[in-house]
């Protein structure tokens, strides 16, 4: 035995810190900026349905997985299958994972960057009297630019790494119990606010009213994606993040409740922003630039929107800090672990490298724009290979690691507590795991590379 088996290891400290933890992670940029407006985009309530379909049916399965591994193994997402899986390939799962985090940081601190900067334009009231045709030259000259989203982007990424350098406890936990609520409080004002604008009943029949006519192939496959982004899935977040949950905390509650928190949080983000929409007429569809665009031409519009505009934006901030921390958690934990770096250094050097990364795909959008690899700018070649490559695949093995290498007995020993639990559902879980949750993810994963089109 080494060394570091007696070294005590930084763990969460209580219930409520878990789960604020977790949720943190998993409520960010995907639901308030990415869900709003892919359910936008795909129909509304019919894609909402088939989204909580995925997420009940996939998304717990492969959460409970990620939490048992990374628990079972105390180590971070590399580490974790060397230890359960000595002298086999699967370490390599926890390879791509750290390679994900890698890609997805750096161009998740881009956009987090962009709410730093609409922050700053809702405090010195820059969007008052402005059509949603100059808002829309706005955005796009601010993000096309050079110097001005390169700065936001590094205030970001040293405030990640400001959380991730004190450590689990002491940093993520103690920032996410603040933050959360504080993220609660302020998307609860907004849902009012929309709600109570007259004409908001015609958004919420959007959000809520399925029409599975309009319901494409596209979408139904979407919805799978967006269920893996928006839990944080795939990665080895939830490995790493498991590995700091004491033995005595009930892994299969914290899944619901994680899993629970991010979608209510998803719905309400629709709720704040549809009725808005339709009351002003807008096109649901209107795609990535719906927060930055559409909604400062709709604040600026309602009363009291000066507030409410700098309201949404700390929102998304805190939203994107909150998860932007558990991708960096991956890295830093796998420095620490097996490159025995001291946690200053690991954090420091793992945001240096993400964030020359992140200057490449922020300048993707400006000077570099006619720079292209497989056709696609440096921000979409990051976003296209981990998200429609490395997580689907990741979530992949992950599941089968679970349903076919760890097996029944030890999965159930992890999750029960060492038998202390009871576990009416266990075999439904075995059985998704094994068979449902790989089936469609492997039909996701051939659908993302193109080779499939329904
Ligand atoms: N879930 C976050 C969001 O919805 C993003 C995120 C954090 C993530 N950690 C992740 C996505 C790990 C995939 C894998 O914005």
């Amino acid at each position: 035995m080494s060394n570091s088996d007696f070294t005590p290891r930084d763990n969460f400290g209580s219930r409520f810190g878990i789960i604020a933890a977790a949720a943190g992670s998993a409520v960010g940029l995907g639901n308030i900026w990415k869900f709003p407006y892919v359910a936008g985009q795909n129909g509304g309530g019919a894609f909402l349905i088939i989204y909580l379909l995925f997420i009940i049916a996939i998304g717990l399965p492969v959460m409970l997985s990620e939490f048992s591994i990374g628990r079972r193994a105390q180590r971070n997402a590399i580490g974790s299958f060397k230890k359960l899986a000595p002298g086999s390939p699967w370490y390599l799962v926890g390879v791509m994972g750290v390679v994900a985090a890698f890609l997805i940081l750096s161009f998740y601190s881009a956009v987090a960057g962009w709410t730093l900067e609409y922050i700053f334009k809702s405090l010195t009231n820059t969007f008052a009297g402005k059509d949603e045709l100059e808002l829309n030259a706005m955005f796009g000259s601010f993000i096309s630019g050079t110097w001005r989203p390169l700065f936001w982007q590094m205030i970001f990424m040293i405030l990640t790494a400001w959380i991730v350098m004190a450590g689990i406890k002491k940093g993520i936990e103690k920032y996410t119990k603040v933050l959360m609520p504080l993220l609660v409080v302020m998307i609860v004002m907004l849902c009012v606010r929309s709600l109570t604008l007259p004409g908001s009943g015609e958004g919420m029949a959007f959000l809520f009213k399925p029409d599975f006519r309009g319901l494409s192939a596209d979408a139904v496959l979407g919805a799978l994606g967006q269920a893996f982004f928006s839990l944080s899935l795939g990665m080895g977040t939830l490995i790493t993040y498991g590995s700091y949950i004491g033995r005595n905390y009930n892994l299969s509650q914290t899944v619901v409740q994680v899993s629970a928190a991010d979608t209510i949080i998803a719905i309400m983000a629709g709720i704040a922003i549809f009725p808005a929409v339709f009351a002003f007429g807008i096109d649901p569809a209107e795609g990535p630039g719906l927060v930055f665009i559409t909604l400062p031409n709709i604040f600026q519009q309602i009363p009291g929107g000066y507030f409410f505009a700098l309201v949404f934006f700390i929102l998304l901030a805190v939203a994107a800090l909150t998860s932007s921390i558990s991708v960096l958690e991956v890295v830093v934990a796998w420095f620490v672990e097996e490159l025995r770096l001291t946690r200053r250094k690991a954090t420091v050097l793992a945001a240096v490298m993400i964030s020359v990364l992140g200057v490449f795909c922020t300048l993707s959008f400006g000077v570099m724009s006619d720079v292209t690899i497989f056709g696609m700018v440096f921000f979409d070649l990051m976003d296209f290979t981990a998200s429609n490559l490395l997580l689907p695949l990741g979530g992949l093995l992950i599941v089968l690691f679970v349903g076919w290498y760890l097996g029944a007995d030890r999965s159930r020993h992890e999750i029960s507590n060492q038998g202390k639990l009871r576990l009416g559902y266990f075999p439904v879980f075995m059985f998704l795991v094994k068979f449902i949750a790989p089936f469609a993810i492997a039909l996701v994963f051939i659908y993302g590379l193109g080779l499939l089109r329904l």
